[in-house]
């Protein structure tokens, strides 16, 4: 690797610099983060991304998201010469590492795009050196480290491949990026040492696999997870149509009793990730997968459990309804799938009004301020968790499904 030396921070690209790292979608929650890791670590990093405005304000210092103990790093590698963000796609070629993270989301019908890597990969083909290393972190369906090795041979590139799938929660980027292993999933001797000396820079915790069994395991880890909170989620609706406290419950039975400490809190599972890789499992697994849909109807289905229950303890169609946090969890500013926004729609059809607010979102022109919220709700959700909820102690009547205020969880 060699040491960035300090470089102009405008958008275009001279060619004549040679980086170590090339991150293609790294102006993205999980791109720039490893971005800003990698060069915190002494690697010299060219971010491409076709985003416009999130590459400007990279190179300017700022991050265009919440991600805890980012951007005094981004300040430091951008100080340093080590980090620069452009969106010219003759990046892919700057670099004797091409790293990928581009988002994989399923479309409207929840089907996955296993093209979508190649497709980019192809529409940049011209940039490719055979000599290159490139990594696929974005989470893709199983099958596509084997489709871009084919597209490649289409492509007479010989690139070593290998599939090094991103296990970070968003938010916990910082830390988690170095204290986690790393999956290296590559078919050749080759390929597994090149992109294990990348990661090395984070951690020396490396375990080889083959490409098929970490396309499986980053899918199963994000499954297990999101299975977890529909298990919670059912728990929480079983127990409150019996009038009972879901939260009451699960902190006694794992008290003390080590084989229950995993049963998660009701809650909204949401966000970009957790459904739409449940999806991409069915999908590669032709549909039958009950468990995983089960998971997604009940968690897709909290928003509207709630406010049914609601409607038959209030007159909802005459009162104002304000949920407290739009983002998808807690202390982030991340709107992707949050299942606020659902349960703001089925408000919009059953409430008189609905008021929004939240701390961290800046993306939505209708969201007003907590005050107003407060001020002019006759009911309020507990949409996202965030800790500045903690602390209010409104006298209208709040459903809280997290337990945030201490006053029960049942609705
Ligand atoms: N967000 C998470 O917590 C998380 C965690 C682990 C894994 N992942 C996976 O990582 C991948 C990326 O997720 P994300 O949340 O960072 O998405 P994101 O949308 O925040 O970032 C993707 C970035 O890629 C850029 N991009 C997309 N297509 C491009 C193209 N053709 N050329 C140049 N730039 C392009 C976008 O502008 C964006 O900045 C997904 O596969 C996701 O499932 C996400």
């Amino acid at each position: 690797m060699t040491t960035g030396q300090a470089r102009s921070r405008n958008e275009t690209l001279d060619d004549s610099q040679a980086w170590d790292i090339a991150v293609l979608g790294g102006a993205g929650h999980v791109g720039l983060p490893l971005s800003i890791a990698m060069a915190s670590r002494g690697a010299s990093v060219l971010i491409f991304d076709h985003d416009e405005a999130a590459v400007k304000l990279v190179n300017r210092g700022d991050m265009p998201f919440r991600e805890a103990g980012a951007d005094a790093a981004l300040a430091q590698v951008l100080e340093s010469g080590r980090l620069r963000a452009t969106t010219d796609p003759a990046a892919a070629g700057a670099a004797e590492t091409l790293i990928v993270v581009i988002g994989t989301p399923v479309d409207e019908h929840l089907n996955p795009d296993p093209n979508a890597i190649p497709r980019v990969l192809s529409s940049i083909s011209q940039y490719l050196r055979s000599e290159q290393l490139l990594i696929l972190r974005s989470t893709i369906y199983p099958g596509v480290t084997r489709l871009v090795e084919r597209t490649l041979v289409d492509l007479n590139l010989e690139l070593d491949v290998a599939f090094c799938p991103e296990r970070i929660a968003e938010g916990h980027a910082m830390t988690e990026l170095f204290s986690l292993p790393q999956l290296v999933g590559a078919r050749s001797e080759r390929a597994a040492k090149r992109a294990g000396d990348v990661f090395r820079l984070l951690t020396d915790r490396i375990i080889e696999v083959d490409p098929e069994e970490a396309e499986l395991a980053k899918l199963f880890t994000n499954n297990w997870r999101y299975l977890k909170f529909a298990v919670a989620n059912q728990f929480y609706m079983i127990a409150n149509d019996h009038g009972l406290d879901y939260e009451r419950i699960r902190l006694v039975l794992a008290q003390d009793y080590p084989r229950a400490q995993d049963l998660p809190g009701a809650g909204f599972a949401a966000g970009p990730c957790l459904l739409k890789d449940t999806m991409q499992l069915a999908a590669f697994n032709d549909n039958n997968y009950f468990l995983g849909h089960s998971a997604m109807l009940i968690n897709e289905g909290l928003p509207l459990y709630l406010v049914q229950q609601l409607e038959t303890m209030h007159p909802l169609a005459e009162m104002t309804v304000g949920i407290l946090g739009m983002a998808f969890k807690a202390q982030s500013d991340d709107i992707r799938s949050s299942l606020s926004y659902k349960l703001k729609r089925i408000l919009g059809f059953r409430a008189r009004r609905v008021l929004c607010t939240d701390p961290f979102v800046t993306t939505d022109p209708e969201l007003v301020s907590l005050e107003q919220t407060l001020e002019e709700s006759d009911l309020l959700i507990i949409g996202a968790p965030h800790e500045q909820y903690r602390r209010l102690q409104p006298a209208t009547p709040v459903a809280d499904v997290w337990g945030l205020l201490g006053r029960g969880v049942r609705v």
